[in-house]
Formats: C-alpha cells, sequence, structure tokens
C-alpha cells in the first residue's frame, strides 16, 4: 500500500471520532467482509468493523464489492434499534448521511433509491443491511481514492470514486469520521420520528423523480419517497403504487 493510501488504523482514527459511533473501533489489514466480522457480537450499538481491504465484500442482489486495498471506507456499523420504524428504512438513513458526507467535498450528491450514493451520474457508495434478532449490520463502502483503471466495469450504474469524479482526493480519516457522526445523528432523529424529518433532505437528491423505471415487476415513472421508505411510481393507466425494495432499472423516457 502507498504513503499516498494511509491506514485507517486505530491510532490514526480514534483520536478524531466525536460522538458514540466508532466505539469499539475493529479495525482489520483484510478480511472477507467487515459485516462477517460484527454478525453475532456481544458489541455495543455503535460499533464499526474497517478493512482496508475485502476479499469477498457483498454487495446487493446477491453482487460482489469490489476494492482495491487502501482505496475504500470499507465498513460495518452495528445497531440495535429499539421496536419503532421498520429496520429497513435505515438504508435510506444510511444513505442520506453518505450522501452528505461526500457532499463536504463541495460537489452535489444524488441518492438512487434506496441506497446508492451517486456524483456526476456515478455510483461512489452504496450501503448494505443486513438485519437478524433485532440486530442491524449497516455496511457501508465509499470508493475514495480509486483510479479510473481501479473501478469495477460492467456494474448497472457506472462506477466512480471521489478522486476520479472531482479530481479530488479527500482524506478517508477525516470523510470517515465525518460519516460517523452524520450517521449518529441521523440515527438518533430516525429513532425518535423515523424519516419524516428527513424527507425533504432525500427528495432533494433523489435522482430518480420524473424517470421511467422498473422495480420490483412494476414499471412506471418514479415520483417521489413516500413517509415509510417506499418509491411512489405512477403508472401507465394513471394509478398510484409504492414500491419497497428491489432493483431499480431506469428505461428510456
Ligand atoms: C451495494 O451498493 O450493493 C452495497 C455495497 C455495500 C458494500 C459494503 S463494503 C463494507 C460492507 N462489507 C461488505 O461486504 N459489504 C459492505
Amino acid at each position: 500500500m502507498s504513503t499516498r493510501r494511509k491506514r485507517l488504523a486505530p491510532g490514526i482514527v480514534e483520536p478524531r471520532l466525536r460522538g458514540r459511533f466508532g466505539r469499539p473501533y475493529l479495525w482489520s489489514e483484510a478480511c472477507r467482509s467487515t459485516q462477517d466480522v460484527l454478525r453475532g457480537t456481544e458489541a455495543p450499538e455503535g460499533a464499526v468493523a474497517l478493512t482496508e481491504h475485502q476479499t469477498a465484500g457483498r454487495g446487493r442482489e446477491g453482487r460482489r464489492w469490489e476494492d482495491v486495498a487502501g482505496t475504500s471506507l470499507l465498513f460495518s456499523l452495528l445497531l440495535r434499534p429499539p421496536a419503532g420504524p421498520p429496520a429497513e428504512q435505515l438504508s435510506l438513513v444510511a444513505g442520506l448521511a453518505v450522501a452528505e458526507a461526500v457532499e463536504e467535498t463541495r460537489d452535489a450528491a444524488g441518492i438512487k433509491w434506496p441506497n446508492d450514493v451517486l456524483l456526476r451520474g456515478r455510483k461512489v457508495a452504496g450501503v448494505l443491511l443486513e438485519a437478524a434478532e433485532g440486530v442491524v449490520v449497516c455496511g457501508v463502502g465509499v470508493n475514495v481514492l480509486q483510479a479510473e483503471d481501479e473501478l469495477p466495469v460492467g456494474t448497472p450504474v457506472p462506477a466512480g470514486s471521489l478522486l476520479s469524479v472531482t479530481g479530488r482526493a479527500p482524506d478517508r480519516a477525516e470523510l470517515l469520521v465525518t460519516l460517523l457522526e452524520i450517521l449518529e445523528h441521523r440515527y438518533d432523529a430516525w429513532r425518535r420520528a423515523g424519516l419524516a424529518p428527513m424527507l425533504d433532505e432525500l427528495e432533494a437528491r433523489n435522482v430518480l423523480r420524473g424517470r421511467r423505471v422498473e422495480v420490483g415487476g412494476e414499471r412506471g415513472v418514479a415520483g417521489p419517497i413516500a413517509t415509510d421508505g417506499r418509491l411512489t411510481l405512477g403508472r401507465d393507466d394513471g394509478t398510484t403504487v409504492l414500491v419497497g425494495s428491489g432493483e431499480v432499472v431506469t428505461r428510456p423516457t
């Protein structure tokens, strides 16, 4: 790993943490998937497992999440949400937090429902939720420093990194602690009041709005994200349907 890609070791990250998230901070040089590091642990809410490289990183819909060592943020966050809003909504909460953290690079980010984060039409981050028995492991992958030729090809949305899209290389440690702070703030707000307080901010970044899409066997024109986190679709017959999950495929308008 070149010095350009300084490790996010505990000695670098822990002194900068500003809240509960990231404690404990479980760092590794490499692992299969940070999701597996946290699965089944007794660790408290807020625990973060971060690695420089995953050998079997997972994406949504059974896809792989590829990385080049030391170029990304690859971490999982342990959450123990009490009974309340459905835990699936956390993918939007996390997606919004990632978008806001990425915007610290001074570029407006978009959210492709439910949780892809885009910069200038390219996917720079994704969120994977895995929930069991009241525990949610929220995995976040952000492409930060990859050069164009280090990015995966053939992905449903063309991949980019913050560096490849903006030409600027953010400090990974600073981005990580900022993201954890925003995530904690958004998570606490969601626990108090669900998605309602963040709907405007989600909608302002909703890149699907007005686009013809297909999702979960439904076709139509994407409308707003509803208070319960589902996406509104306007069908050609004039009716409206809410879709709760699935891969969104955009179609020519
Ligand atoms: C997606 O957009 O498909 C979700 C990608 C999620 C990738 C992150 S990287 C850290 C965590 N560990 C994994 O194996 N996946 C998530």
